[in-house]
Parts: C-alpha cells; structure tokens; sequence
C-alpha cells in the first residue's frame, strides 16, 4: 500500500484514540493496515483490553454492535454499516418464545452472527470456536440452537446426549450454497490437500473435510498437517492471513466464496467513517442490558 496513505491512516487513528479492528474476511488493504485481525470471538473478546476511547470495525454490523454492547463507554464505528450479515436475522422471536413455553429447562444458545434483540432473549452466546464446549457444558438437556441450522447439526452429532433443537430458517448463504461438485473438483485435482471447512457449510461438504472449525482455527490448524496443500472451504479472503503465515505452503479456494457484505468496507472509508452518524453504532438501553448477559457468559465459558 502507498506508504502516504498508511501514515495518514496513523495519523488519523492517533488524534482520533482509534483502534482498528478487522475480521478475517475482508479486503486484504484493510488486514493490512489493522491493529488486530481475528475470528468472531477474537473480536468480541478483544474490545476489553483496548485503552482506546474509540473502534473502527472492518467487519460486519453484528460484530460492531456485539463491542457496543460489551463496552458500553466506548465509540464503535462500522467502516459500512451497510455491511450486514444476513444469517443476523434469520430467526423468529416467537418460536423462542414459543419453546421457552415447551420445555421448562430450555437453554437457548445463539451464535454471535445474529442481532442484538435476538441475543436479549438468549441464555448464552457463542461462536464457532467454541460453541461445542458450551453447549456441552451447559446443565440442560434441551438447547434451541439459533441462528445457523448447519453450525446446530455440526454441534448436535458431537453432542447426542443433548437435544438440540435446529432452527430451519437460519443459514449464511455463502457456506450453504457451496455446490458439492466444485469441491469434488477441486480434491481431485489437488489430491494431496487436505480440507479444512467452516462449520457454516452443508453436512455434505463437512463430510468432504479434514478439519471443521473457525476461522482462526483454521489458520492454526495447518500447522498441524503434515501436508503442504490445503483446499480452504470459507471465504476466499482468509488467503491474506494464510499465505502471510505460511508462505511455503499452497492454498486453494472455491471460486464462489464471496461474502458480498465482508467486501463492502473500504480501506478509504476508515479516514471518513466517523463523519456519518449512520455508522456510528447505538444499540437501545434495555436490549443491550439484555443481550449483555449471553456476550459476558461466552467470554466467561468460551475462553476457559
Ligand atoms: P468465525 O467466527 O469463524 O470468524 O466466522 C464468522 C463468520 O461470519 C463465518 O462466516
Ligand atoms: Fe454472514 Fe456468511 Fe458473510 Fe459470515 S460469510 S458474515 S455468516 S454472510
């Protein structure tokens, strides 16, 4: 990158007390210029060790909201807040309600890629990095898994002591409409790789791969492999961080894995974002009391 626009990206962050953080996913000039880069838990973790009095966030509006919550007294900017991911809102509030009524000792458990009056009325939150040891540690039987159906049935047959209740509206459409067949392409023209997937996908896909898990733990479970090719089954973008942290080793990814709103944030947009009040992020008194709780509960089970 232009070493002019780099210097005034610190410059801009230095007056501004600004911290910039990025996910995984999105554009490469971004990652490069970020303070921290991370999975979805890094990032909701991370807020609580910054002095900063403000975050920018490369990311999606969930994972800005999620750092407002958890850190009320700070400022938290979307580069976009345009950028939203859609599997947020793919739950219905009155089928919460609904199993509530159902099973008295229902837990409802709800993956941080949802919005913030879904997490008001969940137990606890989780991510993909760790949603199987909370589910498995919680002192219920019955647990409604929202949004994602397929992260639920991935953690569902890891855990069969538990009834885990799928919901079937909830799924990010970048991992499941993956097609089957443009995997099976590419395994077999790299036969030596191993795959390494997001839970996010099909259990069809998931049953192709070597190695399920988050973001992060997909990056650090190559280190693990005693190959040097891998087929990454999530979004193209994880390239930067790959190749960056294993420059002998050699990637290969699905031509359709594109997160459209990952793409949306713009390296130029972190000197103007917080001219616009729309990216500014507020979340309502009493949702964000609620949705307070499942957020602390996940850093407390999910980082033990
Ligand atoms: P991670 O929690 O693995 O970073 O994934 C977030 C996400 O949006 C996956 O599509
Ligand atoms: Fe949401 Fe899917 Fe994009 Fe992840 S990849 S942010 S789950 S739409």
């Amino acid at each position: 990158m232009d070493t002019n626009i780099k210097k005034q990206i610190e410059n801009f962050k230095k007056e501004n007390d600004a911290v910039l953080l990025a996910h995984y996913y999105v554009g490469p000039e971004i990652q490069e210029v970020a303070d921290r880069v991370g999975d979805s838990f890094y990032l909701a973790q991370v807020g609580q060790e910054l002095d900063n009095k403000v975050i920018l966030m490369a990311g999606v509006y969930f994972m800005g909201e999620t750092l407002k919550i958890l850190n009320p007294e700070k400022r938290i900017f979307m580069l976009n807040a345009k950028a939203d991911c859609p599997m947020a809102h793919m739950v219905s509030h009155d089928k919460i309600r609904e199993l509530r009524e159902k099973y008295d000792d229902l837990k409802v458990v709800c993956y941080v890629n949802s919005g913030a009056e879904t997490k008001a009325l969940s137990d606890v939150c989780v991510t993909s990095s760790n949603s199987e040891k909370i589910c498995k540690n919680l002192d219920t039987e019955n647990i409604f898994f929202i949004p994602d159906e397929n992260l639920g049935r991935y953690i569902a047959e890891k855990i069969p002591e538990k009834n885990i209740i799928l919901n079937k509206d909830g799924y990010c459409p970048i991992h499941n409409g993956i097609d089957k067949k443009e995997l099976e392409a590419l395994k077999e023209a790299h036969p030596k790789a191993k795959v390494l997937a997001h839970p996010e996908c099909r259990k069809e896909i998931l049953d192709l791969a070597d190695y399920i898990g988050s973001t992060k733990g997909i990056i650090k479970e190559v280190a693990n492999f005693n190959t040097d090719e891998f087929i990454i089954v999530t979004v193209k973008r994880m390239a930067y961080e790959l190749e960056k942290t294993y420059p002998d080793k050699k990637f290969y990814y699905l031509n359709s894995l594109v997160c459209p709103d990952m793409e949306m944030p713009k390296v130029e947009d972190i000197l103007t974002c917080m001219q616009s009040e729309e990216n500014e992020i507020h979340v309502d008194e009493e949702v964000a009391k609620k949705a307070l709780r499942p957020l602390q509960k996940m850093l407390e089970l999910g980082s033990r």
